[in-house]
């Protein structure tokens, strides 16, 4: 063989074995377990707490059934309660807990509402420069069965 082949050769089976071994040192031992991802992820992943309820929990059976039977005869029934008012799920356990404040501002009915043309256009918006003349939105409307002008 050429040397200077050589000379490469060596290098490329170092660059090899060096990519090895620093794989070996790097990758978690649990990666590929069940597919291209860290097996252990699934465990971590479950640890999380809980932070969500769920809909039926604030309002099916007790406490706000009356906002609940409102909400889902109206047509922000595929908009979940915790969507607007943030994970819930301490304040399900325990009444003293609090959820954080609802954001009621324009821009926070704007995030679905606001007039863009990707949206198909039987979707209900609006054009924030003359709809509403800079009022919050839940003056007039109510945000648990919005077509209640
Ligand atoms: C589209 C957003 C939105 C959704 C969905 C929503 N809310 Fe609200 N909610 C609001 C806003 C905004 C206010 C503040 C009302 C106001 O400023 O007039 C509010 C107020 C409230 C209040 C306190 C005032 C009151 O009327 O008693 C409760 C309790 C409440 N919501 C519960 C719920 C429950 C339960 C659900 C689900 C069944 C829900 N909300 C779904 C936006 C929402
Ligand atoms: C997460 C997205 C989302 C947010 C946030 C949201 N909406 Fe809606 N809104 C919807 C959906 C979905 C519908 C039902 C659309 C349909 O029927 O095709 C709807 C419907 C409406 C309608 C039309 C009702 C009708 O019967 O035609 C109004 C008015 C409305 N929302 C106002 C509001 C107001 C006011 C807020 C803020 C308090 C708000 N929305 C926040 C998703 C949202
Ligand atoms: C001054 C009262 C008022 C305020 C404030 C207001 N609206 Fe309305 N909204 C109306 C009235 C009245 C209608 C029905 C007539 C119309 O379409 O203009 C309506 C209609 C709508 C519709 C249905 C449009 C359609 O074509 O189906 C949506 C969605 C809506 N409003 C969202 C909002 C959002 C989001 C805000 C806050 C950024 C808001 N509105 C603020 C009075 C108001």
């Amino acid at each position: 063989m050429q040397p200077h082949l050589k000379k490469a050769f060596t290098l490329l089976a170092l660059a090899i074995i060096a990519f090895i071994f620093v794989r070996s040192l790097v990758v978690p031992l649990s990666f590929g377990q069940y597919g291209w991802y860290r097996g252990d992820a699934l465990g971590d992943i479950r640890n999380f707490p809980v932070e969500y309820a769920g809909s039926a929990s604030c309002g099916e059976e007790n406490c706000h059934t009356n906002i609940y039977s409102v909400w889902i005869n109206g047509s922000h029934k595929t908009v979940n309660c915790e969507t607007c008012h943030g994970p819930s799920g301490k304040h399900v356990n325990n009444i003293r807990e609090m959820p954080g404040p609802v954001n009621d501002s324009r821009d926070y009915c704007g995030i679905c509402h606001y007039k863009r043309v990707a949206r198909p256009t039987t979707f209900p918006q609006i054009d924030p420069a003359v709809h509403g003349q800079d009022m919050q939105c839940t003056y007039c409307h109510n945000p648990h069965k919005p077509w209640f002008v």
